[in-house]
């Protein structure tokens, strides 16, 4: 099967010119063609270049558009999600709107744990259900491979319940599904006053179960104050990169407890949050190098301040950035959204938001070698979109400025 997009009025491939992330001042290097085609076959890109360019013989049974008022750019990559739950905090929304913090709600018993109730009490099938019409949102957004954790279910049933759906969902779906196993995502409460005694379930019973039934490519661990402590994540991480899975750190969120640092000291493939980090923190994530996920739509949501993306950017970490899609701290999977924000809130320039939500978004996921470009060889996962220039896209906020969505190179059809 063939397809080309034709005469594109301006193709940003984000071409890292073979390399597998952007640094620095590469980040703003989006490697643009004005008037540009893509030839696909079998959902790879074979072509891109300048629409003069093109081989016309390469082509024999193609479909084509003709994409004269299209910017074209990579499908987005929402690198950290927690996109399956059931149930909604609308509740908390509110006592946050006036004045009380998303730290205070956990104490009182709410928060994470609200979502896990809810989640325990669905089945499998009423929650893939229910994953099945966000996933269709996000596409229509523009995203085309999505992290999912775990993490609602705190339990051994409960976690293989989240790790299973998010297996069948990516065969089912059309999206791509990183997951990770998040189980120590916060104390269940039947552990509240024993929590070492979770940390061992997870490391002698759940990860060896989940990593021989390959249900994760990645561990994560919320390492922070009033969750997992430095020395229960170092146990647990160091379990799971034993058994095979590659590591993420939810750290220095709501505080600076080193769980940084311990990416860096564990080589984790990426540290997410990061709203609290310090400068000799960055320096160590910039030569451990692991990816910074940056979440706007957190710092926006729940006020708590934002990472310091500059200082990341400057000192050469790989700077990502996604949603983390949760009923908590963050209700919207909207990847231009974040990028809105990246820009007016974190001082990253359009073109640092975009290489962020799209190639290093893939690297912090280990899948920049076929995700997060528009280049020969890779996936073709386009979006394209009806705006005069790339730049427009986190301008004009708030609406769907996502026009086609190709996924594996197959044109999707939204009802
Ligand atoms: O990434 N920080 C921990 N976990 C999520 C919040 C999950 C929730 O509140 O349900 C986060 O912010
Ligand atoms: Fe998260």
């Amino acid at each position: 099967m063939q397809l080309l997009l034709k005469n594109i009025r301006q193709l940003v491939t984000v071409s890292a010119n073979g390399g597998l992330v952007k640094t620095g001042n590469g980040m703003s290097d989006l490697g643009i063609i004005e008037n540009a085609s893509v030839f696909i076959e079998d959902g790879t890109i074979r072509w891109t270049g300048p629409a003069h360019d093109f081989r016309e013989k390469l082509r024999k049974d193609a479909d084509v558009i003709e994409a004269r008022d299209y910017v074209a750019l990579p499908g987005f990559v929402d690198a950290h999600t927690h996109l399956l739950f059931a149930g909604s905090r609308e509740n908390e929304f509110a006592m946050r709107a006036r004045g009380m913090t998303y730290q205070h709600i956990a104490e009182m018993g709410g928060g994470i744990l609200n979502t896990v109730k809810a989640t325990r009490g669905t089945t499998k099938k009423e929650l893939k259900k229910i994953a099945q019409k966000r996933l269709d949102a996000m596409m229509q957004q523009g995203t085309t491979t999505a992290e999912i954790k775990s993490g609602y279910g705190l339990n051994e049933d409960g976690e293989i319940k989240m790790l299973e759906s998010i297996y069948e969902l990516e065969k089912e779906h059309p999206m791509s599904l990183v997951p990770t196993f998040l189980g120590a995502h916060a104390i269940p409460p039947e552990y509240r006053d024993r929590p070492d005694n979770y940390v061992n379930e997870i490391c002698e019973r759940i990860l060896p179960y989940i990593a021989k039934r390959n249900l994760a490519r990645f561990c994560d661990v919320f390492c922070d104050r009033g969750y997992f402590t430095v020395d229960q994540a170092r146990k647990i991480l160091t379990k799971a990169k034993s058994l095979g899975l590659q590591l993420k750190i939810h750290a220095d969120e709501l505080s600076n407890i080193g769980a940084s640092s311990l990416a860096s000291e564990l080589g984790a493939t990426s540290a997410e949050h990061l709203e609290k980090i310090g400068l000799e923190e960055i320096t160590r994530l910039q030569k451990a190098g692991t990816v910074a996920v940056l979440l706007p739509g957190v710092s926006f949501f729940l006020g708590h301040g934002y990472a310091n993306a500059r200082g990341l950017i400057d000192a050469g970490v790989a700077v990502a950035i996604a949603s983390d899609f949760n009923p908590g701290s963050c209700m919207s999977f909207s990847m231009p959204l974040m990028m809105t924000i990246a820009c007016t809130q974190m001082k990253m320039t359009p073109e640092e938001a975009i290489s962020a939500a799209t190639l290093n978004a893939a690297a912090s996921l280990k899948l920049s070698d076929k995700l997060g470009s528009i280049e020969p060889g890779k996936q073709a996962d386009i979006v394209l979109c009806e705006i005069p220039d790339y730049k427009y896209l986190a301008y004009h906020f708030g609406v769907n400025l996502i026009s086609k969505v190709i996924k594996k190179g197959t044109i999707l059809e939204f009802s």
